[in-house]
This record gives C-alpha cells, structure tokens and sequence, in this order.
C-alpha cells in the first residue's frame, strides 16, 4: 500500500504531548505546507508558528479553554491572507477589488489543504496532531497574534511528541460518502451509517452542534462579523 494511505490510517488526533518539535523538523513541516497547490497558485495563506507559553495560553483560551493548545510544544495557525495578496496586486498596477466571499472560500480550501499536508507531514515525523477550528473566534486569534487586517485565522495545528496514545476513531462507511458517478444512496440511507459511528452519543453530539441553538447555527454570524471587521465585503 502507497506509504501515505498507510500515514492516513495511523492518523489519531492527539491532544496531550509529551515533547518539542525539533528545529529541523518544524522547518520540514512548513515546508510540507509551503508545497500544498493552492488555485491559481496565488497563495493567499499565511502561517504563523507560535511557541511562546503566553501566546499559547491565550490561543487555547480564544478557542474555548483547549488545554492541548494551552500545552502545544508547537501550534501553527493558518490564516486566509488577502492583505500580502492585493498589495502585490496594487504593485503589478491592477487595482484589486474588495475581497468578498469568493476569495474567503478559494483561500479557506487552501488553507484546509496547507493545514492538512502539514498534518500529514508532522506524523509521518512522528509526531501527534490536532487540527484546531479558530474559525470559531477568528478575530480574537487575529488580535492575539498582531496580524493586519484583510488576514482571518481560519485553522490551527497543535503538534508535540505524543504524550498519549488513543485507537484510530471510526469513520463513516464507505458508501454514506462516496457516490460512483452521482450523489449514491439517498440522505436517509446515508443518515444511517452518519449516525452509526456515534452509537449512543448521537443524540449528545448533534444537540451540541446541529441545532438551532448548536455550535454552527452560532458561528454563521460571528465569522461574518469578522470578516467585515477585518476588511472583506461579507453580508
Ligand atoms: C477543521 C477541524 C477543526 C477541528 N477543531 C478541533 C478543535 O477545536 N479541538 C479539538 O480538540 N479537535 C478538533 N478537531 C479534531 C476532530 O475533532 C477530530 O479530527 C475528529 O474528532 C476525528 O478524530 P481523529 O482526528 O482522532 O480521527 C478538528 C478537526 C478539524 C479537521
């Protein structure tokens, strides 16, 4: 089997850390990053790697008091980043429109990529993992970190040497996610093996997130506020 599907099957989040990234090997996880294909090749991400305990401490509190970003070694943050992006429009003499929601999604799906390689890169080091969602309060991680406006934090990575080890988690079927030349089974059959990999915990799970008073029905309007804070055209 090709050694990166083997990578992906060994993948766990982890979220306790027993040890730093050595230098070479940060540099070698950006890098992994940095190679990520991006639309256009435009490249409007940036990275910024925080390893300094305070800065740390108020990440994991913007992300809702995460101790495992409090206690990174390491924790990338990967921000959609328009600002590097129409300055260098305005300098090749093309007046840049105001960013609206289609840079927001061609800049998040190549943050998720950048931020998925890095991942990938970091086990196969053999480190651990955990993909954070600063979108959650992306302009409180803004702030923290200093950066200009036209710049959302969108994601985070928190990597260490791992201080635990948990079994791989369950994963939809096959068929809930694939369709061969089309949608495959209906929502209803799909909902089925969704709802399989929760078991009991189903119910729990989707009160906290999918209902009308969840996590998501939350985030549309304070992403949305911050987007507009920081300078993009948004609704
Ligand atoms: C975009 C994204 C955001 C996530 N945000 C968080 C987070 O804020 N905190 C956390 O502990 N895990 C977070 N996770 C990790 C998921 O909870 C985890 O990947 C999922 O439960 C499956 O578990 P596994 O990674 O061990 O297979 C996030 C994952 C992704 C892809």
């Amino acid at each position: 089997m090709p050694c990166v599907v083997e990578a992906t099957k060994r993948h766990r989040s982890i979220r306790a850390y027993s040890g730093p990234v050595e230098e070479e090997h940060v540099n070698l996880i950006i890098e992994a990053a940095r190679r990520a294909p991006t639309a256009w090749n435009l490249m409007p991400v940036s990275i910024q790697a925080v390893t300094d305990p305070s800065l740390l401490e108020k990440l994991g509190d913007a992300v809702g008091g995460q101790e495992h970003v409090r206690k990174a070694p390491l924790f990338l943050v990967f921000s959609i980043d328009y600002a590097k992006v129409v300055e260098a429009s305005k300098a090749s003499g093309v007046e840049p429109a105001e960013p609206g929601l289609g840079h927001v999604v061609a800049a998040l799906v190549d943050a998720g990529i950048m931020v998925g390689w890095a991942g990938l890169a970091a086990e196969d080091l053999g480190y651990g993992v955990a993909f954070i969602a600063v979108y959650g309060n992306p302009c409180r991680v803004a702030e923290i970190l200093g950066l200009p406006p036209l710049v959302v934090p969108v994601v985070g990575l928190a990597i260490g040497k791992p201080g635990e080890d948990p079994a791989p988690r369950p994963r939809q079927p096959l068929d809930s996610m694939l369709g061969l030349n089309g949608y495959g089974k209906s929502p209803e059959e799909k909902a089925q093996g969704v709802q399989a990999v929760y078991g009991q915990r189903a119910q729990r799970l989707f009160s906290i997130v999918t209902s009308r008073e969840g996590y998501l029905a939350k985030l549309s309007s304070q992403i949305l506020e911050c987007l507009r804070s920081r300078g993009f055209k948004a609704p």
